[in-house]
């Protein structure tokens, strides 16, 4: 691949590109939608001429994103939506070998977190692509004065879209944001079945342990929780799910699990990790109750869900006997061990989504970024759902590279579907 000339960017080291590329690469195999997607791009060009701000997970599944919004013709920067989530080969790749320059180092602070996604919005982009909202957020806190060059966004994770429709019910919002995560072939694979791998994936590696004959707890029964649930009980663990909603929390007992609260699920728990998008989930009356030992985790958006200060509060020592995982000592004798400083497990001590869900997540973002490129005149400036056309050409498409092939209704079925006159025969 030959190298760029220089641009303006902030990676960890450019010479980490070769190893980025072969990552990208490697991803790229598993994602035949975006595949095809990018060699239409690169015909038909319909991002010519539109600068695109990105502030998402930097990872070679968002490289291939990115590459295919460049093949049409768009001009785009990138920074990450978390300072751990960071992969440097691939932010170094993408700027010296892809043309996109990237601001984004793996644990960066959080004043450079934040002057990353200045500095893409320095592009003055005509939409923007987020996940988590912190890009539209700074853009109607701080540069108010680029809100008018916005044409529309896109969003890519449940958090996000609720703090965006929040923003839409204030007033707030200036532009059209299209709730990426709401599409049936984002949510109902790349959150349940994308995190809930990665996230087991992130535990065992951040700490090696075995998951079989362990008492799980997953806060939250939506679908990362639902995913999470299932991978861990298909290792042998027992899984216990809080949840707040009922519904969610009856669903989760007739999945098989047993359903109670945090407090009273605290003294069996080896293992509690929250996914509900929510705050101090696991909070002081909590922690009174884990047993020593025990570690918590959170693969929900925000580190928000454990709250870390009052942890801090009541230990005495904190050491880091692995990278990862971060010991309290308690005052009253206890150690309690948090992974990847309560931020998205498997982002920051694994990878991430596997390659073939993103696919679909982000065929879902390129496809919209091309739907609001061309209808952003249409749209009023709150949030739109995915038009389904598009959710139903990514599946079909997936199906397709996947060589399955489905019955399609007969002339006959079609009316029959369609009619009310015919009943018990
Ligand atoms: N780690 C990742 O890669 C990744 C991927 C997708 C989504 N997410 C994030 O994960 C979070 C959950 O996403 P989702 O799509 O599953 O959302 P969801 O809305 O489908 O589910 C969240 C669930 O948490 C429950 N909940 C809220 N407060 C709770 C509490 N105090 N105790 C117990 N349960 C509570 C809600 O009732 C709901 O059922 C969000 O922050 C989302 O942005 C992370």
């Amino acid at each position: 691949m030959a190298s760029i000339a220089a641009v303006e960017h902030d990676v960890a080291d450019l010479s980490l590109a070769s190893e980025g590329e072969r990552l990208i690469g490697w991803a790229g195999q598993q994602m035949p939608v975006l595949r095809i997607i990018r060699e239409r791009f690169e015909r038909e060009q319909p991002l010519r001429g539109q600068r695109i701000g990105a502030c998402l997970h930097v990872t070679s599944e968002t490289a291939n994103l990115m590459i295919t919004l460049k093949a049409g013709g768009a001009d785009i920067r990138l920074c990450a939506s978390n300072p751990l989530s960071t992969q440097d080969p691939i932010a170094a790749a993408l700027t010296r070998s892809y043309g996109v320059p990237t601001f984004a180092i793996k644990g960066e602070d959080s004043a450079t977190y934040y002057g990353h996604i200045q500095s893409v919005l320095d592009l003055k982009p005509q939409l923007t692509m987020d996940d988590g909202a912190d890009l539209v957020a700074e853009l109607h806190k701080g540069r108010t004065e680029l809100l008018e060059g916005v044409l529309a966004g896109t969003e890519e994770t449940t958090t996000g879209v609720i703090r965006l429709r929040a923003m839409a019910a204030d007033g707030a919002l200036r532009f059209p944001i299209i709730a990426v995560n709401e599409a049936l072939t984002k949510h109902l694979f790349d959150n349940r079945y994308g995190t809930g791998q990665s996230t087991i994936d992130g535990l065992i590696r951040a700490t090696n342990i075995l998951l079989a004959g362990r008492t799980v707890v997953i806060c939250g029964y939506g679908w990362c929780g639902r995913g999470l649930a299932s991978r861990a009980s298909g290792m042998g663990a027992h899984v216990i799910v809080t949840e707040v909603d009922p519904t969610r929390a009856l669903e989760a007992v007739m999945d098989g699990y047993r359903v109670m609260r945090l407090v009273d699920a605290a003294p069996e728990a080896d293992v509690v990790i929250t996914v509900t998008g929510d705050i101090n989930v696991i909070d002081r009356v909590h922690m009174d109750r884990f047993r020593d030992g025990a570690i918590i985790a959170n693969s929900g958006h925000f580190n928000d869900e454990i709250n870390l200060p009052v942890l801090d509060e009541i230990s005495s020592e904190v050491t880091q006997p692995r990278p990862f995982v971060q010991s309290h000592r308690l005052r009253d004798g206890r150690t309690l061990h948090v992974l990847a400083e309560g931020r998205l497990l498997n982002l920051a001590a694994a990878e991430g989504h596997p390659a073939t869900v993103m696919d679909m997540s982000f065929a879902n973002q390129a496809l919209c970024a091309e739907y609001v490129a061309q209808h952003h005149g249409e749209l009023s400036p709150t949030v739109h759902e995915v038009p389904e056309r598009i959710d139903r050409e990514v599946a079909q498409l997936k199906l397709e590279a996947m060589g399955i092939a489905i019955d399609v209704l007969t002339d006959e079925q079609q009316r029959y579907l369609a009619s009310w006159e015919s009943g018990t025969r």
